[in-house]
C-alpha cells in the first residue's frame, strides 16, 4: 500500500485525537516500518489494519466506522492531488470511472500499487451497485471514499454494504440517491 494511505491517515489521527495519539499508535503497535513511511514508498496493508485496531482500542470506535471516515477525508485529499480525475458531471459518472480510468491511470503512474477491482451496474437514475473485489478487504474504506465523493458532487446518498463473500475480499456496495 502506497505511503501515501499511512501519512494521510496520520494527518487525520493527529487532526481528531492529537499528536500524542499518533505516537501511542507507533510505539504500541510493533509495525515493521516502525511508523516511517514516504508518501511514494510501499508497505503492507496490514500496518493500516494494525493501526486501526490499536486506535479502535483506544478510542472505543469500530473499526469499520473509523475506516469509513478515513476514507472521507482520503477522498479529499485525493481531490487536492488529482484534480483532473474529478472531471465528471454527476456521482455515479465518477464512480463508473474508478474502475475504468481512475485507477488504470494510478497504476501507471504507481506500477506497485495495489488496487481493488470494481464491477459498477446502474440499476435507475437512482441506484447504482458496485461490486468490490480486493484480497485487502477495505470495503469500508471504498464506503467512506464514495461518501467524500457524494459531497464533492453534492448529492445525498446512502451507501450500504449488501452483501459479503470470502470475508470481505467480495462486498456488494449500493449506492441511492435520496
Ligand atoms: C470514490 C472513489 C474511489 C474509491 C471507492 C476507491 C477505492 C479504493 C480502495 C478501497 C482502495 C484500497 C485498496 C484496496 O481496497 O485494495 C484504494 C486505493 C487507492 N486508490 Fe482508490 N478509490 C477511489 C478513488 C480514487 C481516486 C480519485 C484516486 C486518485 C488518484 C485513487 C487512488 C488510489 C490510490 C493511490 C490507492 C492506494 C493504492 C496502494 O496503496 O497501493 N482512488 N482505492
Amino acid at each position: 500500500m502506497k505511503g501515501i494511505v499511512f501519512t494521510e491517515f496520520f494527518e487525520l489521527v493527529e487532526q481528531k485525537f492529537g499528536l500524542a495519539v499518533v505516537q501511542q499508535i507507533i510505539d504500541e503497535c510493533k509495525l515493521e516500518s516502525e511508523g516511517i513511511y514516504t508518501s511514494v514508498g510501499t508497505y503492507s496493508h496490514k500496518e493500516m489494519f494494525v493501526m486501526v485496531n490499536k486506535l479502535s482500542q483506544l478510542k472505543r470506535l469500530p473499526v469499520s466506522k473509523l475506516l469509513q471516515v478515513f476514507g472521507e477525508y482520503f477522498f479529499n485529499t485525493l481531490k487536492a492531488k488529482y484534480p483532473a480525475f474529478m472531471d465528471k458531471p454527476n456521482l455515479f459518472s465518477f464512480l463508473y470511472s474508478i474502475d475504468q480510468y481512475i485507477h488504470p491511470q494510478v497504476l501507471k503512474l504507481y506500477p506497485d500499487a495495489e488496487l481493488p477491482k470494481f464491477d459498477a451496474k446502474v440499476n435507475s437514475d437512482n441506484e447504482m451497485i458496485l461490486n468490490y473485489y480486493s484480497s485487502r478487504k477495505m470495503s469500508d474504506l471504498a464506503i467512506g471514499l464514495i461518501n467524500g465523493a457524494a459531497k464533492h458532487f453534492s448529492e445525498d446518498v446512502d451507501v450500504v454494504k449488501v452483501s459479503e463473500e470470502k470475508s470481505g475480499e467480495i462486498v456488494t456496495i449500493k449506492v441511492n440517491k435520496i
